[in-house]
């Protein structure tokens, strides 16, 4: 079977690539180049880049929930200038690049949105779905590569839940900035790795909390081993720091951890996020596995954690969100 999909290569009609070669169909023969199986898991093969997850069928799911979940904590599928950066005035093509697709729901809904734009989906694994629309293109790409656009190429880029692909964010926001036109969008937007409780700070997680808070530590620590730190609050220092950029805005929104909130809607995104956690904590097990810790102790921190987050009330998730303007 073919894969709607081209493999670093272009066959957009548009004037915006640097690169010239054809378009290279993907087959199924080609999957052991993409994908590698461990303890009955399916995870990228593209051994020297640092993301620890899985890529398969549960792991896609997990993607497509939060999906949801975040169009409903923020209320829809962008913030920002967007109608106005991707408006029609300067006759040209409006290109839009979401890094680390993963499955490639945002793009999809975005072309809904905006039929006129021609918009992209870059991943390491051809996850993305295999019938996208006619202005959708998906694309395998490392995104810690210089990416094959011209500068200016395009006008917004978007980067939700990327933190566990880039080790040099900074590095980063300078392709981001090269592809960017003057007045393109850029846009962040990351969970913590971390949960808090909604109602501030009287209440005290490693008292009320214990193990959910010792797996973040543990799985942070782990994480850290492979240069990937916390940068979820950090990414508008990185931005103002880069000088491209005007000053970010900065929103954070309180994802709910279960069934508390009163609000039908954060109800049943608290829902869905509580099943998305229990999913995020399975598929790292091989990753704890391979910091060495035991199956015993590896299972241990993970009931100790789905204890607390399905049985203490208020626990949030945060998704810091900034977005800023190439100067
Ligand atoms: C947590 S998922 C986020 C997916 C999507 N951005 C979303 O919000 O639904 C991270 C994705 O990054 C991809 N990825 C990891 N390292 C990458 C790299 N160096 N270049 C491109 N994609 C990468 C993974 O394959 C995975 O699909």
């Amino acid at each position: 079977m073919t894969f709607e999909y081209t493999e670093n290569m272009p066959h957009d009609d548009d004037d915006a690539s640097d690169a010239s070669s054809d378009v290279t169909e993907l087959e199924e023969y080609d999957f052991p180049d993409h994908f590698f199986e461990r303890d009955g898991r399916l995870f990228h093969s593209h051994g020297s880049l640092p993301y620890p997850l899985p890529v398969d069928g549960p792991e896609q799911a997990r993607l497509n929930n939060l999906h949801r979940i975040l169009r409903d904590t923020v209320e829809f599928h962008y913030l920002g200038p967007v109608t106005e950066v991707l408006s029609d005035v300067r006759n040209r093509q409006k290109r839009v690049l979401d890094l680390c697709t993963g499955t490639g729901r945002w793009p999809m809904d975005m072309a809904r949105l905006f039929p006129r734009v021609k918009i992209y989906g870059v991943d390491i694994v051809p996850i993305a779905t295999r019938r996208p629309l006619p202005h959708v293109q998906f694309e395998i790409h490392d995104i810690t590569e210089r990416f094959r656009w011209n500068n200016g190429a395009m006008d917004f880029i978007h980067a939700r839940n990327i933190d566990l692909a880039v080790t040099d964010y900074p590095e980063l926001l300078r392709e981001v900035a090269r592809l960017l036109r003057p007045g393109g969008l850029f846009f962040s937007g990351e969970i913590g790795r971390y949960i808090d409780f909604a109602h501030g700070s009287s209440f005290d997680l490693a008292r009320q909390a214990p193990h959910a808070r010792s797996f973040f530590q543990v799985v942070n620590r782990s994480l850290e081993l492979r240069h990937l730190v916390p940068i979820a609050d950090r990414i508008p220092s990185f931005i103002q720091q880069s000088h491209q950029f005007t000053v970010p805005t900065i929103q954070t929104f309180h994802i709910p951890i279960g069934d508390w909130h009163l609000n039908p809607v954060m109800k049943r995104v608290g829902k869905m996020y509580l099943a998305a956690l229990k999913d995020f904590a399975e598929s790292l097990k091989p990753m704890l596995r391979e910091a060495e810790m035991t199956q015993h102790e590896i299972d241990t921190l993970v009931s100790g954690f789905i204890e607390d987050i399905e049985h203490v009330p208020g626990l949030v998730g945060v998704y810091h969100t900034a977005w800023a303007r190439k100067v």
